[in-house]
């Protein structure tokens, strides 16, 4: 079930949203006149970002908020509900890497990794999700990436693992909540012009991988018009480059030969 969503007038929250994809999406639902609640461990990122709203003639306040704090996150849903008086759209979009070896990422990388990508969801569903299905309507939006649908970056393990269970938490919660009156969108881009460099923590030596599809890289602007689009319209994939179906179309049909290729291509880059 499909559930478009009038974008004029709703209340949007946005994690992450002082830069990059969480900017774009929060400047796309603000010209589509949505009300936004721009959200950022960086404050002033989120309060440039709500003034650059109010620029465009929109409605929005810029506040710090840790996704990785559960009370943060809390004090994000009040402020929505206190300004806006409801909430309609929840966008999960925080995320960071840590590069190195398999055989030598330490514990600390997995779980800051694991701790701000995933979990930073888990902890928003138990805030946020209580309102929208009391309301009966509403939209979730997850920001994964192409590396959770195609197991490219041998260099970012956890980062890998952490957009493939963004992906699979999404679908299953869309079954949840598509009944329930509730859409969600799942955000899969391949490489994306942003300031992402700066939430990378670097481990040891790190051996070249290829990071995502060699596929071409695109402006956070045109992805944020793209989630945009994706909630208007009930849509619960935005994948940003065309390219990338045809390559999970080879994946599925089959997956042995697809995975024995390009390993072969790992091993003619090696010698
Ligand atoms: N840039 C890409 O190529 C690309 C590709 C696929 C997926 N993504 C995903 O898009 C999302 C956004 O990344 P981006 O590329 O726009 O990066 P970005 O660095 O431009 O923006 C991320 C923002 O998140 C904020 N942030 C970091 N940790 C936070 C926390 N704990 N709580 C609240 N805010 C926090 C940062 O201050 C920053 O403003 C991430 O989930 C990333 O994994 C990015």
């Amino acid at each position: 079930m499909t559930h478009p969503l009038e974008l004029t007038g709703a209340a949007v929250v946005v994690t992450g949203g002082g830069s990059g994809i969480g900017r774009a999406s929060a400047l796309a639902f603000a010209r589509r006149r949505a009300r936004v609640v721009v959200s950022d461990l960086d404050a002033a990122r989120a309060q440039a970002v709500a003034a650059e709203i109010a620029v465009i003639g929109g409605d929005a306040i810029g506040l710090r908020v840790d996704a990785t704090s559960e009370a943060d996150l809390t004090a994000l849903r009040t402020a929505c509900l206190e300004r806006f008086g409801r909430v309609d759209v929840v966008m999960n979009n925080v995320g960071v890497l840590a590069l190195g070896a398999p055989e030598s990422l330490p514990d600390e990388a997995w779980q800051r990794v694991l701790d701000v990508n995933l979990m930073s969801v888990a902890r928003s569903n138990r805030v946020f999700l209580p309102l929208l299905l009391a309301q009966g309507s509403g939209h979730v939006v997850n920001t994964s990436s192409a590396s959770g649908l195609l197991a490219y970056g041998f260099d970012r393990l956890p980062y890998v693992a952490s957009k493939h269970a963004i992906v699979g938490l999404s679908e299953a919660l869309a079954l949840y909540l598509g009944p329930r009156g509730v859409g969600v969108t799942c955000v899969c881009p391949s490489g994306v012009i942003t300031n992402i460099v700066e939430q990378i923590a670097v481990y040891g030596e790190v051996a070249a991988s290829p990071r995502a599809p060699d596929h071409p890289l695109v402006s956070a602007e045109a992805v944020g018009e793209l989630v945009a689009e994706a909630v208007a319209k009930g849509r619960f994939l935005v994948l940003t480059v065309p390219e990338i179906r045809d390559e999970l179309v080879g994946r599925a049909g089959n997956l042995e030969a697809y995975l024995q290729a390009r390993i072969a291509e790992q091993t003619e880059g090696r010698s």
